[in-house]
């Protein structure tokens, strides 16, 4: 029998590499989103253009048991986005709207297992002020404080999805993940990451040129590429452990250091201009010690490899927006 696989989301950076490469495992898969993806075709069996947080929309797409259930679909972006404070109302509502559908829907159609995606963001600020030694163990989640209210409503919703677990006997699966970066992630408008931001600034610059950095570029983070969070993701979803676990990379640059490694892989010398921008927390993370020990498993990849790619991807999108234009 063919498995089946619904990826919510689907039309997004990290669902529509999800459907990809379920694709390659022999699924049939349905994408559900509020667009196609923007960068190139879907590999989806069937994609549902339609919007979770319509209960009618989440009865129509949930309407089979199917083997597997990502629900990576969330109002969500960048630095740029989700720390300047306007958009909070919105990201609260819509994405908690989208949870409450998808996980009742899918405790009613007797799906067994759900996929959550919650994020690094739900850590407390509190442990997160020292670039050079942030704590993001799982167990330091509490007491609660993160810095955004996409935070708080990431906590919010991988406690119910656990709580469909516990009361109803679910077997939902919950993952944060720490700024996951690749190919065909949104790289301009306003929600880019730093990884795209970074690679698009550096793309667009002339050697010996200058580029703005937010902040002072001595905070830090750790980039994930997108394979081995996907790798993660399915490691997850079919063991025996509900999480919540990091999916996330180890390897803690600081914002400048990153634009040495991107300048390096363009081959420019460039000139870091700090400006002022929302940045979130001075330092952070993933501590991926308890992926190991759950699942044997710890993304291992360098960030110069999954920068190189990533680069070279942006670079022709620049390059080929440049042409469009002229
Ligand atoms: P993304 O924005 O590319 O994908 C999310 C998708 O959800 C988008 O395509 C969007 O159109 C869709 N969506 C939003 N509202 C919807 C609605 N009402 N109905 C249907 N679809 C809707 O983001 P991503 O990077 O692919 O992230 C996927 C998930 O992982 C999100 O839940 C995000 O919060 C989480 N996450 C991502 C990162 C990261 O670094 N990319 C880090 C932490 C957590
Ligand atoms: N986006 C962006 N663009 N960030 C920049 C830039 C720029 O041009 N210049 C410097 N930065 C700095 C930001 O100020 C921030 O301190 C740091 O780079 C990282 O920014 P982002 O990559 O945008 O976000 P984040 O790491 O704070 O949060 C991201 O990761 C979370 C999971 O770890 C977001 O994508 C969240 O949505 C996600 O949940």
């Amino acid at each position: 029998m063919v498995k089946t696989a619904l990826v919510c989301g689907g039309g997004g950076f990290i669902g529509s590499h999800l459907v990809r490469r379920l694709k390659r495992e022999g699924f049939w898969v349905r994408g559900v989103d509020l667009k196609f993806p923007e960068y190139g075709d879907t590999e989806a069996d069937d994609f549902v253009v339609g919007d979770l947080r319509r209960q009618e929309v989440c009865e129509r797409i949930i309407d089979r048991r199917f083997d597997e259930v990502y629900q990576l679909a969330a109002d969500m972006g960048g630095a740029g986005y989700i720390f300047t404070g306007e958009h909070d109302a919105d990201i609260m509502h819509n994405s908690a709207t989208i949870n409450l559908n998808v996980a009742d829907l899918a405790h009613k159609r007797n799906i067994r297992r759900v996929f959550y995606s919650s994020s690094a963001c739900m850590y407390p600020a509190y442990n997160q002020e020292d670039p050079d030694n942030p704590n993001c163990a799982e167990s330091s989640a509490y007491p609660a404080a993160p810095d955004s209210e996409y935070g708080w409503e990431k906590l919010f919703s991988e406690r119910l999805f656990l709580a469909y677990n516990r009361n109803f006997g679910m077997e939902n699966r919950v993952a944060r993940f720490h700024n996951i970066f690749g190919p065909q992630g949104t790289w301009d408008g306003g929600k880019e990451k730093a990884p795209a931001a970074i690679c698009r600034k550096v793309a667009l610059a002339k050697d010996n040129s200058e580029i703005e950095i937010w902040g002072d570029g001595l905070q830090t983070r750790s980039f994930l590429y997108i394979d081995e969070c996907l790798e993660g993701v399915l490691r997850l979803t079919r063991s025996d452990f509900e999480g919540p676990v990091n999916i996330g990379s180890d390897e803690m640059v600081s914002i400048n250091q990153l634009v040495d490694i991107v300048a390096a892989i363009a081959g420019k010398k460039l000139h870091k201009n700090h400006i002022p921008g929302p940045q979130g927390v001075r330092g952070r993370n993933s501590d991926n010690r308890l992926i190991e020990e759950k699942l044997g498993w710890r993304p291992s990849q360098t960030l110069t490899a999954g920068l190189e790619q990533t680069y070279e991807w942006i670079e022709r999108q620049v390059r080929s927006n440049h042409s469009k234009a002229a």
